[in-house]
């Protein structure tokens, strides 16, 4: 297994996360998007869910007060502590676990009925193998049967047709400056942020592979997903080639 790219570790062991991408996901922040994914998902409660990459819990929490039975799993403690603590408010019961997507535990296989990979980092890992690798332990850990709903936040077609582009945010007092860029051979997207805090410049980029649809569905059939749709959202709107995101619903 390869490491992991390194604007990945950046963003995801340190705090320089919380200003890229932030409270935007907190728990309770999306009610309507919530409920189009349990629906695209034809879920019913009950049911066992397995949140990869959970972030801070916008999903799982609600999830879990919905009457699902619900695992949160991601590889960075920040983002677990902050998830658990919103839990608590919440008083919401959940398994978390911290680990690496590429590889679940052994004792999950077919464990789940649905598994959400949501704003999702899928293409993160510089080798193309361990991005296909966390399909296949998907695949291994829900039951026959189950959905899984992977959304992805970039679309290598939208890149196409939009080219690079210039844009800046607000970081909360300064701007940031947020150029991007694909490299065509690679089909690395790379996104890379400046901006002045307190008379300093800072930078950092951020890296992802950018796939196009069917390179999608067909690491999905390779992982052992029978059937695939792809939309544009989660409302289940079919995919155009000007969606800036992917959201694919499969079925082991
Ligand atoms: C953009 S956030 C999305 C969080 C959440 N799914 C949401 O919709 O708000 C991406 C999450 O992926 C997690 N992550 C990145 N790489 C991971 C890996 N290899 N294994 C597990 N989690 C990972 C990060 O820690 C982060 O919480």
């Amino acid at each position: 297994m390869d490491a992991p790219a390194p604007s990945w570790q950046r963003l995801y062991a340190d705090e320089e996360f919380n200003w890229i991408w932030p409270p935007a996901y907190e728990p309770n922040s999306n009610p309507h998007e919530l409920e189009q994914i349990l629906s695209l998902l034809e879920a019913q409660p009950g049911a066992r869910i397995l949140d990869l990459a959970c972030g801070l819990g916008w999903l799982t929490i609600p999830m879990t007060l919905g009457g699902f039975q619900v695992t949160g799993y991601d590889l960075s403690a920040a983002m677990l502590a902050g998830a658990q603590e919103s839990a608590g408010q919440a008083d919401a019961h959940i398994e978390w676990v911290r680990g690496d997507m590429r590889s679940l535990p052994a004792s999950w296989t077919e464990t789940f009925d649905f598994v959400t990979l949501t704003l999702s980092e899928f293409g993160c890992f510089q080798d193309e193998a361990d991005n296909q690798r966390v399909l296949t332990e998907v695949a291994r850990v829900l039951n026959s049967g189950g959905r899984f709903l992977l959304d992805i936040v970039v679309n290598r077609d939208e890149l196409i047709l939009n080219g690079d582009r210039n844009n800046s945010f607000d970081g909360g007092g300064f701007l940031i400056a947020d150029k991007g860029s694909l490299d065509l051979l690679s089909g690395i997207y790379t996104r890379a942020f400046q901006w002045y805090q307190q008379g300093r410049r800072h930078e950092t980029t951020w890296q992802i592979r950018a796939f196009t649809p069917p390179e999608v569905k067909r690491m999905l059939e390779q992982a052992g997903f029978r059937k695939a749709s792809a939309h544009r959202n989660y409302a289940g709107d079919a995919l155009t080639r000007d969606s800036a995101g992917m959201v694919f619903l499969a079925q082991k």
